[in-house]
């Protein structure tokens, strides 16, 4: 097991994580940037690499064999995976298994996953992993997308990515995750720095107005417009208000009548 975390001033018990993989150099680097080493330099994120090769006992460090009953790739053998589990699990891990086959990892699974003391990710690389690893070793089943990584690595840095900055203390500004896209089932609206006007595009006149309500009331509608247009799932299941679907209808409609496209 190779400790990742930097000694932080601790003030309260970290989320603690077990990244189980094959490819321990994978995570050379991705923990050490943002938010991510705030948090673990703050001591409130502690980040550990445990390597199922160091449990094998063949001269080869065997982690993977043939499938039965014929096919093509490799699959992960269950004992290397189990017992490198078996050595850091405590009666509060939750172990998760990161593969294509999981449950859509989200916005909201960042935020179940930043309250649990113990996260142990099981990184599966080959064709798979042996299915007795996910009828009798985890806890749940993880995928961060439909597509198919060479393993779980990446998932993993994804995962610990979005819980580290859910921690209080690892963003500088906390408004910005209270704002960030998905914060109320929304994406978010858009954002602009200086110079106002840059190759001919001007930002927009209510951002200078200093009138703080009329600035929400535009970032509502924003976020509102760009989430009807790329993402109308995500519309389905917010919570909206009776103006938010007045301006909705309003807006959409118009747009529909004057038969422009959605945004690219
Ligand atoms: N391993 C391979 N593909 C993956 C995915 N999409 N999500 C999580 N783990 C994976």
């Amino acid at each position: 097991m190779v400790p990742m975390s930097a000694p932080g001033d601790a003030v309260k018990t970290p989320v603690k994580v077990h990244i189980v993989t094959i490819f321990p150099e994978f995570f050379n680097g991705p923990f050490d940037c943002g938010p991510t080493r705030i948090a673990r330099e703050k001591g409130l994120l502690e980040i550990n690499l445990v390597n199922p090769r160091d449990f094998t006992t063949d001269a080869h460090r065997t982690v993977d064999d043939y499938p039965f009953g014929g096919g093509a790739g490799m699959v992960m053998k269950p004992e290397p995976i189990f017992l490198a589990v078996e050595s850091v699990r405590t009666p509060a891990s939750r172990v998760i298994l990161l593969s294509p086959q999981g449950e859509r990892f989200n916005q909201d699974t960042a935020h179940r996953f930043k309250q649990l003391p113990h996260l142990i990710l099981i990184c599966g690389r080959y064709k798979g992993v042996d299915e007795r690893v996910r009828t009798m070793l985890i806890d749940e089943e993880v995928s961060i997308g439909d597509y198919v990584l060479a393993g779980g690595e990446a998932a993993a840095v994804v995962i610990v990515e979005a819980i580290a900055r859910l921690l209080p203390g690892a963003v500088g500004d906390e408004d910005s995750v209270a704002t960030d896209s998905f914060a109320q089932g929304l994406l978010d609206a858009p954002v602009y720095t200086r110079p106002r006007e840059f190759r001919g595009a001007t930002v927009p006149e209510v951002l200078f107005s200093g009138n703080h309500a009329a600035v929400a009331t535009w970032r509502r509608q924003q976020a509102l417009l760009a989430t009807a247009r790329r993402r109308p799932d995500l519309l389905q299941k917010a919570t909206l208000t009776p103006l938010d679907r007045e301006f909705l209808q309003k807006t959409l409609g118009k747009e529909a009548s004057n038969g422009s496209q959605n945004e690219k």
